[in-house]
């Protein structure tokens, strides 16, 4: 028998700050570069996001990974999205991670996957920023003011010296809500833009993270050296930008490939992987380059990676939760 630790919510949220996230998915990112990372693609259940049956219109993905080097980890997230949620007062996104000891498969953990995956996904732009933005960077324009939009605005401020965030929805009382939320939080001035465009032109790190599947961002908005993210699980950038930007990153090529910002181009046949310039675990352990001047214009396509969710899952269960007092169940495991 061995005992599996149920880590709530609350016991993660504790624990894990997005100073502390940062560092943790860059960690991950790095033994991606080492080539310590084992990542199958994600498989989706598709439960009506973008089929008509069953009508539900949401989607599961499971999300296994092995991690290496001291984090030395397996598991699998099993996260879904559905597009009503809000109607309900039920957030889009909710998740469950099991982590599983690397040697013997024993399950060490069940754990909350919903936090986690939030936050992650803010730190994932964070890191992104650290490379692959203007040092001087100081204006941000955020498209999408929900979970993802209040964590990417977090992730921002933790690795620039920010002067502004300006943040656009299609639900102006949400942007609203998010910029008066965010300027108390963040000690600086967040405020709702009354389109996208207002968030976007003149600024120097153009995020999206809406649910949408359209255009948000034109190109002609662009001032030189910004660095667009785009974190949707869908299109949101005027295909030009991809198209034609100096430098397309993407987080991971095979991930990109399967869902997201580049899924039409690359279906189509006009992105494949001879136009990525890099991948940024490349990025961070230093065998491709990232920003090399002030006028680059920069295209991250960050779609999320299960690896930085079983290995931020990992990293805090070693450091913190393998060791404490938590509710357990006993797991039968091998029977004479
Ligand atoms: N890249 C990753 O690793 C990752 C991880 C988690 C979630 N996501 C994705 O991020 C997106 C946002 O997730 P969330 O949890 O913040 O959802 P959310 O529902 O909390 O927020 C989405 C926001 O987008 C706004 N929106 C919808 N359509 C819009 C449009 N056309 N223009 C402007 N705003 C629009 C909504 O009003 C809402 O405020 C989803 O696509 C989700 O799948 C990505």
């Amino acid at each position: 028998m061995n005992n599996v630790k149920l880590i709530s919510k609350k016991d993660v949220q504790e624990v894990l700050d997005m100073e502390k996230s940062i560092q943790l998915v860059e960690k991950v990112y790095e033994a991606h570069g080492r080539d310590q990372v084992l990542m199958p693609a994600k498989i989706t259940l598709d439960t009506g996001e973008s089929n008509d049956w069953p009508p539900y219109g949401g989607s599961y993905n499971a999300m296994p990974a092995y991690i290496g080097g001291d984090v030395d980890i397996s598991g699998i997230k099993w996260v879904w999205g559905f597009n009503d949620n809000y109607k309900k007062g039920i957030p889009y996104i909710g998740g469950v991670i099991i982590l599983n000891e690397a040697r013997t498969g024993e399950i060490l953990a069940i754990m909350d996957g919903s936090f986690i995956t939030d936050i992650r996904t803010g730190a994932s732009a964070g890191v992104a920023c650290k490379y692959l933005a203007r040092k001087d960077a100081s204006v941000v324009g955020i498209i999408g003011a929900g979970v993802q939009g209040r964590m990417n605005a977090r992730a921002v401020a933790q690795v620039l010296d920010l002067k502004e965030i300006r943040v656009a929805d299609i639900r102006p009382e949400a942007a609203r809500a998010c910029a008066e939320e965010l300027t108390a939080e963040l000690g600086l001035p967040v405020r709702a833009a009354a389109s996208n465009q207002e968030a976007c032109e003149g600024a120097d790190v153009i995020i999206t993270v809406t649910i949408a599947d359209e255009p948000l961002v034109k190109k002609e908005w662009l001032k030189k050296g910004a660095t667009v993210l785009s974190l949707g699980s869908f299109q949101e950038l005027d295909e030009e930008i991809p198209l034609t930007c100096d430098k397309l990153v993407v987080d991971s090529w095979a991930q990109n490939a399967h869902r997201g910002e580049l899924l039409k181009l690359v279906h189509e046949g006009r992105i494949t992987e001879n136009n990525i310039h890099a991948e940024m675990p490349d990025i961070v352990v230093g065998r491709k380059t990232g920003r090399e001047n002030d006028e680059e214009i920069i295209c991250g396509c960050i779609i999320g990676m299960g690896s930085t969710d079983i290995g931020t899952a990992g990293q805090l269960y070693k450091e913190v939760f393998a060791g404490a007092e938590l509710p357990a169940f006993a797991f039968r495991t091998y029977e004479k």
